[in-house]
């Protein structure tokens, strides 16, 4: 994708917003947004250090800003706060002190509803078990577990005593375990027994096992008792929750932290090498999630709020468990798949909980597109107020549907633009202040200095389209990458260094109205069902399969996941590989690294198309991956190198 081709998708409907949304929305007109955004950009010290008075500081910041290590920038130096504190005690001293925190089901349909003092009340304890079990300010704790209660529960107690929690979605296998355990050298891993998805104990500890064997760092484990499956406990090494957790004081004040004290780690795909570990730190993030929260998706005293992502994804920390609870709101947190036991499980749960924001994710509403508008229909969604998308670019269709069908014209749609490292929402509407488009995200958020550039730098003009970039910090950054600070540097920073931008790695195309529109991303990162994978991690899985030479990994479209997987294999000498072979290396992929990660297709070739220079021509890949879609289709070998044949020609 590059700035000379010219922009053909120009969508022209747009919804202003409802005025009884407007009327009572915490921020209500573009005036208001036009008048803070300026101040945001042209203050930022001014803006967030009165912003960030909102918060419980133990100690008040001397600088908002400091760039003198750009791009290692640092927020509100010389404070101290904690967002445990933030997100839980500061609540306690008033009417939000028997307010829902978290109303909770299971996939098999058991509740628990815990609220602010009771959440305040199980975190204190976890913290205190934490610190039993040998945990220690900074130390870097993993969490591998199911979508219950205990997840948000084990993160708040690591943020409360400055441990540095890396979570590592339950849906990931042995490998994207030890690789994330090894690299922050976690101390301690909680997990569960298991989880329940799609009808069935998902077993979590027996994988947790496995990669312990390669974990010499983890000294503990603690698990949570869920699933009830019979798991082995190594003695002196794992502890069960129940017997640790539960006889713990409920007396933890929180630990009084720095400002840039190391918060959380998540890791999350680039285009080379093994995983980033996203590092996010305390005030700054703090402060980015929850007005990004407040503001986007206007949460209000008496809200129910429902964001449907995984806690073991970015979405999950910033907008189920932070951004949220700093603010005070109520969020419905859900264990298992959207069609068990049936496919109106979601909006059974909206009916059942009156839930008034709905967050969720592109690939989600083609799935229930294709499950039937019967599914929506049957259930009462009149309280929902608001919906929001996430995750990749959503697909006019898809959210004409998202409006009708389950907004029932009645609520704005807010399509959100952000990272893992952006830390919250970079690029969006605000419900109450601005007409959404479809397909189009918005404008940027307070604080963020968006500009869509050619690959010189050099401003796009509102017909084409280019690299995505950020022209300042914002209090939410990524600060680095968990101990490759020069890989840091060289990711995001060393494309515009002499500007001093921060490379989105997304491209886009900015209309006439100043809204962007995010096309995708520009490297070799894919988007399947939302989640960012590396086609280098997964060429790095198949290579270490005895059948493969080499392989090459693209993207192509897909019309539920957005993207899906297509693997070209090229197998040692002598090898003649099979249809079965296919098989055995989709599902090496999956333990490997996790289902998601599986290959849609794989596709034996002789040899790779290479340049002159040796690189994999993924143009031609892609090109290829997208044009023949069909199942069982082994690309003629022939084709294959002809295509390559030619060019080479042409560049030659
Ligand atoms: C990439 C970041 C942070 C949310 C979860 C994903 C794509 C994200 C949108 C959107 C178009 C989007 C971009 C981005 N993306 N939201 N609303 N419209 N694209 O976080 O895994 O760090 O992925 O997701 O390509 O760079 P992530």
């Amino acid at each position: 994708m590059s700035e000379s081709i010219e922009h053909v998708l120009e969508e022209t409907r747009h919804f202003d917003p409802p005025a009884a949304f407007a009327a009572r929305a915490n921020l209500k007109s573009r005036a208001d947004y036009d008048r803070m955004y300026r101040e945001s950009i042209e203050n930022p010290e001014g803006f967030w250090g009165k912003v960030a008075e909102e918060f419980h500081w133990f100690k008040k910041w001397q600088r908002v800003l400091n760039a003198d290590a750009a791009p290692f920038y640092k927020w509100f130096e010389g404070g101290t706060t904690n967002l445990s504190y933030n997100c839980l005690d500061r609540h306690l001293d008033g009417p939000r002190k028997n307010k829902a925190a978290i109303l909770w089901e299971g996939e098999p349909g058991d509740q628990r509803t815990l609220t602010y003092q009771q959440l305040h009340r199980e975190v204190c304890k976890a913290a205190n078990a934490l610190k039993a079990l040998g945990v220690h300010k900074g130390d870097r704790v993993a969490i591998y577990m199911p979508m219950v209660p205990e997840l948000p529960i084990a993160m708040l107690a690591c943020a409360r005593i400055g441990a540095v929690h890396s979570v590592i979605f339950g849906g990931f296998s042995v490998n994207a375990i030890v690789d994330r355990v090894h690299d922050a050298a976690c101390k301690l891993i909680i997990t569960a027994d298991s989880g329940y998805r799609r009808g069935a104990v998902l077993p979590l500890k027996p994988v947790v096992d496995e990669a312990l064997k390669q974990c010499p760092t983890v000294e503990k484990v603690l698990v949570v008792k869920r699933g009830g499956n019979a798991v082995t406990m190594q003695a002196g090494r794992d502890h069960w929750w129940h017997e640790t957790v539960a006889p713990a004081s409920a007396v933890c004040p929180a630990e009084e932290l720095d400002a840039e004290h190391p918060l959380y780690i998540l890791y999350t795909s680039g285009s080379t090498g093994k995983p980033k570990g996203i590092l996010h730190t305390t005030a700054g993030y703090m402060i980015g999630a929850a007005v990004t929260a407040k503001y986007v998706f206007d949460l209000q005293e008496d809200d129910v709020y429902w964001c449907t992502a995984d806690i073991g994804w970015v979405t999950g920390h910033t907008y189920s468990v932070y951004g949220i609870f700093a603010n005070g709101t109520t969020s419905v947190m859900y264990e298992g798949t959207p069609n068990t036991p049936h496919e109106g499980r979601f909006w059974e749960i909206i009916e059942k909980y009156r839930v008034n924001i709905f967050y969720t994710a592109p690939t989600a509403i083609r799935t229930f597109i294709r499950w039937g508008d019967e599914w929506p229909n049957k259930y009462d969604l009149s309280s929902l107020r608001l919906l929001g998308s996430v995750g990749e670019p959503i697909n006019p269709e898809a959210w004409m549907w998202y409006h009708e069908v389950i907004g029932k014209g009645r609520c704005p749609i807010v399509d959100t633009w952000w990272q893992t490292e952006t830390g919250s929402i970079s690029i969006t509407t605000i419900p109450g202040a601005m007409p959404t488009k479809p397909g189009s995200a918005g404008l940027p958020f307070f604080g963020v200095k968006v500009a869509v550039v050619t690959e010189e730098g050099e401003a796009v003009d509102a017909k084409h389209s280019g690299t995505l970039v950020i022209q300042a910090p914002w209090p939410s950054m990524l600060r680095t990458l968990f101990g490759a600070d020069d890989r840091y540097k060289e990711v995001y920073w060393s494309k515009f260094a002499k500007q001093g931008w921060y490379l989105a790695g997304d491209g886009a195309f900015c209309d006439a109205n100043g809204y962007y529109m995010i096309i995708g991303r520009l490297d070799d990162v894919i988007k399947v069902s939302g989640h960012r994978l590396g086609t280098m991690e997964i060429e790095s899985a198949l290579v270490s399969h005895d059948l493969v030479a080499e392989a090459a990994v693209v993207g192509y479209p897909h019309d539920i996941k957005g993207q899906a997987i297509c693997a070209f294999v090229s197998v040692p000498r002598g090898i003649t590989p099979t249809e079965k072979d296919k098989d055995t290396l989709r599902n090496h992929v999956a333990t490997q690294l996790g289902p998601i990660a599986r290959p849609d297709q794989i596709r034996f070739t002789d040899s790779l198309p290479k340049t002159r220079s040796g690189k994999i021509m993924r143009r031609l890949l892609r090109d290829i991956a997208a044009g023949k879609e069909t199942k069982g289709d082994t690309t003629t070998l022939e084709d294959f190198t002809v295509l390559a044949k030619l060019r080479e020609h042409a560049e030659g």
